[in-house]
């Protein structure tokens, strides 16, 4: 088993072989082209334009009002900087829910519009007339069960979902469907890590977890919160790997001290 290994360009063949091969999987969001690019010279194997973006660009308390179009600019915007990873997108709440017409509509909005390489659908059961009807038009869907953060009104808190037996064995039975409709990858996020990891060996496509432990095929996080940018947000999950929080403030609190103390520009900083 190697720990990282050179490919050239990520398929969701390659993320299958991947699997089999013990290789975990590495998958970090970015909604614009700066970030996308220094990401994807990392080595990184798949970026999600996430709809994430609703709280992280757009200052949203949920996922919920970001919209199609919204998602489409983040995702174009990736795309242009992105030559390696599989670049996957949110499909934004209201888009794909009850109307399997409507959802092929929207996925292939994205993928003509933005580029993208695949979309990404929260919901099992509920929502695989969707899934059937976007994976018939040849466009790629990764799943996302656990917490769906387009249900928060429903769960009515982010709290670890799946903890009960009926919901644990609701969430099986629709990673098994999704499998079985032909989904490419499952996203599984915030459940128990023993049930991630029964799930993890019950299905042959990639399993990618968010606070859903380490007996899985890969792990996901959101960009900004593992830089450390996001200050209020401190779920047990996240491991911050870097604080720029605190290097972008003093890089901007200098930068005004200098302005006001006329060091900046200096003479060789001027034409
Ligand atoms: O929108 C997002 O960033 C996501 C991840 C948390 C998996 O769906």
């Amino acid at each position: 088993m190697s720990v990282h290994k050179e490919y050239k360009k990520i398929t969701t063949k390659r993320l299958f072989d991947m699997k089999q091969d013990g290789d975990k999987i590495a998958m970090l969001t970015a909604y614009d082209y700066t970030m996308a690019k220094i990401l994807d010279t990392t080595g990184i194997d798949i970026i999600l334009v996430g709809d994430s973006a609703s709280n992280v660009m757009a200052g949203h308390e949920t996922t919920l009002p970001i919209t199609l179009d919204q998602m489409i600019y983040h995702a174009s915007s990736v795309i242009r900087a992105v030559n390696r990873a599989l670049v996957v997108v949110d499909m934004p709440f209201g888009t794909y829910q009850g109307n399997s017409k409507k959802a092929l509509e929207s996925a292939i909005r994205i993928m003509k519009e933005s580029g993208g390489h695949a979309v990404k659908l929260e919901g099992g059961e509920e929502i695989a007339d969707s899934i059937t009807r976007i994976l018939s038009a040849g466009i790629p869907v990764m799943g996302h069960l656990g917490l769906t953060p387009q249900s928060i009104y429903k769960f009515g808190t982010y709290t670890v979902r799946a903890k009960e037996k009926e919901e644990a064995q609701k969430l099986v039975n629709d990673a098994k469907l999704l499998e079985k409709l032909g989904v490419f990858a499952l996203v599984l996020e915030k459940i128990p890590a023993s049930l991630a990891e029964q799930v993890a060996k019950s299905v042959k496509i990639p399993v990618i977890g968010i606070g859903a432990g380490s007996g899985v095929d890969g792990q996901v996080l959101v960009m900004h919160d593992m830089l450390g940018m996001t200050k209020d947000f401190s779920p047990r999950f996240l491991r911050r790997y870097a604080d720029l929080h605190q290097i972008m403030t003093d890089a901007f609190s200098q930068y005004i001290k200098d302005v006001k103390s006329l060091d900046f520009p200096n003479e060789k900083e001027q034409y």
